[in-house]
């Protein structure tokens, strides 16, 4: 079973490339949660937009806001996701706003049909158990 490249997932800590899903399923929605098992503020957002995979942290940088909700445009070929709480915009790509905050983003891949988030934790589409409020 440690045959070979061990650390393609299951290693908790570090930073390491996560399965995420099938991307014929994931291409079905323009934005998805991914739970981090670090918890609520490491949640990462997976959008889809024009083809392709982005993966961003989900709350905002300014103040915490629901990035995955937001509106996604497009100006002179660089896609931005506007922050639904006060429009601040995030370019996908990079996470550069035009206002100096940062959002951090994660390298997406695709292999086999399945997308792959580089990550320091466990990401999952459904919440951790520890994480749910009862
Ligand atoms: S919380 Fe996102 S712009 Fe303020």
């Amino acid at each position: 079973m440690a045959s070979g490249s061990g650390d393609e997932e299951g290693n908790t800590e570090g930073v390491s490339w996560r399965l995420i899903g099938p991307a014929s399923e994931l291409s079905k929605k323009r934005c998805r949660l991914m739970y981090s098992s670090l918890g609520y503020d490491s949640d990462v957002c997976l959008f889809y937009v024009k083809g392709e995979f982005f993966a961003m942290d989900a709350r905002c940088s300014h103040s915490g806001g629901p990035l995955c909700e937001g509106d996604i445009e497009e100006a002179d070929g660089v896609l931005q996701v506007f922050c639904p709480w006060h429009d601040y915009d995030f370019d996908l790509r990079t996470g550069k706003s035009g206002t100096s905050l940062q959002q951090q983003v994660y390298e997406v891949k695709l292999e086999d049909g399945n997308v792959y988030v580089k990550h320091s934790s466990h990401l999952s589409l459904l919440p951790f158990p520890a994480n749910q409020k009862s």
